[in-house]
């Protein structure tokens, strides 16, 4: 069965559950050690001693690294990278030291013990509306403007019938992939060689060779197998930088992993955010005025700007627009990338608000997304390769049974529980980055394809082989498939919802020019390949505007005794252009809505402001929605066809499902109990001295 779209199983499902496949922290090269990593103690501080000697007594231990004494690393555009290069510290948490022992027994019994004296300042960790370290940065994530105006909003605002004029929070959301960040790092005659846990390990070779002053081709970065990473992985993090180091040193094999508790301040995590959004509406209900101004916060060594009013720029017709980023530098660890980031904290607000002024106009909150939507992007004016958001709104309507919804909130009642329903919009991105790829006929008759791609758990790899199958017109079990090293054909990230169209349009291409071939050249021995790059054919795309969109519809139950949330279902319906394996998509998309539930209601870094520290590291005090907290949830996609995105015609999965999904949730839990909250996550502590008495 090689057609696009079957759901096929994945293909190293049986390697996986057999435990054949090996992640990179099971990979252990003869004669290796391991290192763990020191974290400081004290948040904004300078180390003043670090008692070294006593470490390297004990039996087993191999050696320490600090700042004092680690080789000098070059500028790979990271500060967070630039691990044990100075005895600053910048945020608690962050690497002082590395212990490299015989054993990991030895080595974590090490680095406990390792004494170090830090001179401690004071400590500013808490990001609020108005912190006077706020500033404009040049530009915020993925390159997009800090600020942007149309028209003038101050008048639109005046004029308005209704106006909605609110603050909403997201707080420190943690990536929690099952797999922590892991490396297994060896040098042999001058060459490198990495398993590292990664998103991409392209671009980790690239960013090694800098750091470490070797060229590109003497590395080779292994991610074959690599359990989730939800954009924590889609950049090298310190745990590569620090095994590849001690290698080096020791002249043995090094293994780090990072504990769970580890990852909360040295993996990267989704900043803490606060919008305020600003909506001016006419007396038909149609937007005068659209105002989003976000802030979010970074650390003292790498600026990192969340991009969180960039999906406002693109959702709702309004001829008076005006979108900002402001970003502290404080005393935290580096924020990073978190699935749909910008997009997840910045339509969970820009959605909250919609919701509430369709309340307040007494229009419906499905026709008032209607009744504003753009016949071209609003900003720029560009028109759309394809938007469907209003066909998603109306088939989840219509599935969800939201006709006849009383608007009226809190009047639900089933036994002990109030009941409500709640709708938001999702749009993320559709983008495509220059990935090459080489396909080979093998004599045998069998084909090989072979790209960098990295698996992260997506399906990625079973999905690029049912496009080389379908683009020889074969069947996929003709097909071998080889990714995620990277002596392999370059390839971009797994990241930015654009693997699967990256890839795919580098193995489609890879694969017609080989049919081309085999028409006039038998296969010799060793195999007939042809190789693409679709660099070329990047640049030359027509300037449109390119989004997926999806439509939430989520029902809650509120329990008035205890204010306890459940989510009782949820529908999405998404328009993603061609779905090519409706099994793993499924997955992709649940995945993304669960991610909302779970940020709806659960995840929640609470920062410790004496501390300087998120004092809930760990998967006990810091929930993720596990399978009771996650309800019935549906999804549906609409068999949309775009021919201007790539030739495989996905607008990708990975995060559109997590966009909007937490505002469908906190707009159903007003709906049933007449409670705004406009911080996440929502916890009944906010809402049960709200609700009525049980009669
Ligand atoms: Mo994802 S946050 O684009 O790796």
């Amino acid at each position: 069965m090689s057609a696009l779209g079957a759901p096929l199983r994945r293909l190293e499902g049986t390697a996986k559950v057999t435990g054949a496949a090996r992640y990179s922290f099971e990979h252990t090269p003869d004669g290796c050690v391991y290192a763990w990593p020191v974290q400081s103690t004290a948040a904004m501080s300078r180390i003043i001693a670090i008692d070294v000697d006593a470490v390297l007594a004990m039996p087993g231990v191999v050696d320490v690294i600090t700042a004092d004494d680690a080789e000098r690393l070059e500028d790979a555009d990271d500060g967070e990278l630039m691990v044990l290069q100075s005895s600053n510290v910048a945020y608690r948490g962050q690497v002082v030291a590395l212990v490299v022992a015989e054993s990991l027994e030895t080595a974590r019994e090490a680095a406990t013990r390792l004494r170090v004296d830090y001179q401690t300042g004071d400590v500013d960790a808490v990001l609020e509306p108005g912190h006077p370290k706020l500033y404009a940065p040049d530009e915020v994530n993925a390159g997009f403007p800090t600020d942007t105006s149309v028209g003038d909003i101050d008048q639109a605002l005046a004029q308005a019938h209704a106006v909605v004029d609110h603050t909403y929070s997201t707080p420190a959301q943690f990536n929690s992939p099952m797999e922590p960040h892991a490396t297994v790092a060896t040098w042999s005659d001058g060459r490198l060689d990495v398993f590292e846990s990664s998103q991409g390990s392209s671009s980790t070779v690239q960013i090694l060779s800098t750091l470490f002053g070797i060229p590109a081709a003497d590395i080779t970065v292994d991610s074959q197998h690599v359990g989730g990473g939800f954009g924590a992985k889609g950049s090298p993090r310190p745990n590569v930088v620090l095994a590849v180091m001690a290698a080096r040193r020791v002249g043995r094999p090094v293994k780090l992993a990072y504990t769970r508790q580890m990852m909360f301040a040295l993996a990267g995590y989704r900043t803490p955010t606060f919008s305020r959004i600003r909506l001016a509406a006419g007396e038909d209900g149609r937007l005068l005025g659209l105002a989003h101004d976000a802030i979010s916060q970074t650390s003292t060594i790498e600026e990192f700007t969340e991009q969180t009013a960039e999906s406002s720029r693109h959702m709702y017709a309004a001829p008076h627009r005006s979108t900002s980023h402001r970003v502290a530098a404080l005393d935290v660890p580096t924020p990073r990338w978190m699935r749909a980031p910008g997009e997840m904290p910045g339509m969970f607000a820009l959605e909250s608000a919609i919701d509430e002024l369709a309340h307040e106009m007494g229009i419906d909150p499905v026709e008032l997304r209607v009744l504003n939507e753009p016949a071209s992007d609003p900003e720029s004016g560009k028109d759309f390769s394809s938007r469907h958001l209003v066909d998603c709104l109306r088939r989840g309507a219509a599935a969800f049974g939201w006709e006849g919804r009383d608007p009226a909130p809190g009047v639900r009642r089933d036994g002990r529980w109030l009941v409500g329903t709640g709708v938001a919009s999702a749009l993320y991105p559709a983008m495509v980055m220059p990935s090459s790829a080489r396909v080979t006929a093998r004599r045998d008759g069998d084909y090989l394809v072979e790209i960098n791609a990295a698996d992260i758990g997506t399906g990625a790899r079973t999905v690029l082989a049912q496009v080389t199958a379908d683009r020889l017109g074969v069947d996929v079990d003709r097909v071998d498939i080889r990714i995620g090293v990277s002596s392999l054909p370059q390839a971009s990230i797994a990241g930015g919802s654009a693997g699967t169209a990256s890839w795919g349009w580098a193995v489609s291409k890879a694969s017609l020019a080989l049919v081309d071939r085999l028409k006039d050249e038998a296969v010799p021995d060793d195999g007939l390949s042809a190789e693409a790059d679709t660099a070329d054919d990047i640049e030359a795309m027509a300037d449109v505007d390119r989004h997926a969109y999806g439509a939430h519809f989520a029902e809650v139950r509120v329990d008035l005794d205890s204010g306890e949330i459940a989510v009782s279902r949820m529908l999405g319906v998404f328009a993603a252009g061609r779905i090519l394996n409706s099994r793993t998509a499924r997955s992709q998309f649940i995945g993304g809505m669960t991610m909302g539930v779970s940020g709806a209601l659960h995840e929640h870094g609470v920062m410790d402001a004496v501390h300087g520290d998120y004092a809930n590291h760990d998967l006990a005090t810091y929930h993720v929605a596990a399978c009771a907290d996650v309800p019935d949830i549906r999804v549906e996609w609409l068999d949309e066809h775009d021919d201007q995105l790539n030739p495989v015609g996905g607008k990708g999965i990975g995060e559109i499902g997590n966009v909007g999904a937490a505002a469908a949730v906190a707009n159903a839990v007003w709906h049933a109990t007449g409670v705004r909250v406009r911080d996440l996550p929502i916890q009944p502590d906010a809402l049960v001295r709200h609700l009525p008495m049980r009669g």
